[in-house]
């Protein structure tokens, strides 16, 4: 489903040059939950923003089922975006003027579905992540969690195939964190593609497999040859319902 070759990401010229990404190579099947551990600054957000088509290779190549994203011009991107890649982002960027309906029936409408279609689209993926109750709410009406659950009823709306998530747990308790793992492991099962950045190893054991970034450079979790020092404190694996809080 997501493929990426050799992708390096380099920011800036000369002292301000900053390789963000080296050579990443990275493949996420449907049906597959990745996560994506690391220090900040190592390169988590740069990896995300090249898989989703928000940001374009400096070498290498992004593919997303027959499409090589890393070769569109930002229109084609911006199209292949909408359709096919939901993304949570860190900071959720709700729309304050819209309600929770409206924000999650935006993508859709932007992408030519009809209103009383998209409206339909948006109750489900409210309903998907449990506060159809938000439907009419505005997000200053909501909790932050309360948000971060639209958000991501924004995300999963419509047929996306690959949902990316920065950090969606990150302002959130333990017992919504849990929710929020729950609906994205449920999509992901359901047939999506996922890669989920995460500092809390809880989350990240919600994963099928981990991989990990230092200085741009990933390191899979699952090979031999991964330094341990990156394992420490680490999940590996699928969470088990006794897990403490
Ligand atoms: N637009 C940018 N311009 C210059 N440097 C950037 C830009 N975006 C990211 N970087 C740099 O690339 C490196 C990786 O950043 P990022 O992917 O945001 O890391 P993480 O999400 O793991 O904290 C950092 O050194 C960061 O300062
Ligand atoms: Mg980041």
């Amino acid at each position: 489903m997501l493929e990426l070759t050799a992708v390096t990401r380099v920011h800036g010229e000369g002292e301000r040059r900053v390789v963000a990404l080296r050579e990443a190579d990275l493949q996420v099947r449907l049906g597959e939950l990745v996560a994506v551990m690391g220090p900040s600054g190592s390169g988590k957000s740069t990896l995300l923003n090249l898989a989703g088509g928000l940001d374009t290779p400096s070498s290498g190549e992004v593919q997303l089922g027959k499409d090589l994203i890393s070769h569109l011009d930002a229109a084609g991107r911006a199209a292949l975006r909408r359709r096919r890649v939901g993304y949570v982002f860190q900071d959720l960027n709700l729309i304050p003027a819209l309600t929770a309906a409206e924000n999650v029936s935006l993508p859709r409408e932007l992408d030519g579905v009809g209103a009383r279609e998209a409206r339909a689209e948006a109750r489900a993926a409210l309903a998907e992540v449990g506060v159809l109750e938000l439907a009419d709410r505005f997000p200053e009406e909501m909790s932050g969690g309360q948000q971060q659950r639209v958000a991501i009823a924004r995300a999963l709306v419509g047929p996306r195939r690959l949902v990316l998530a920065d950090e969606p747990t990150g302002a959130l308790d333990s017992h919504t964190g849990e929710a929020v793992m729950r609906v994205l492991r449920q999509r992901v099962d359901a047939g999506a593609a996922g890669l989920l950045v995460t500092h809390d190893p809880r989350f990240a054991a919600w994963a099928d497999r981990t991989i990990y970034l230092r200085d741009g450079v990933v390191i899979d979790g699952d090979r031999d040859d991964c330094p341990t020092d990156l394992l420490v404190g680490a999940g590996r694996g699928r969470a088990t319902d006794d897990l403490d809080d």
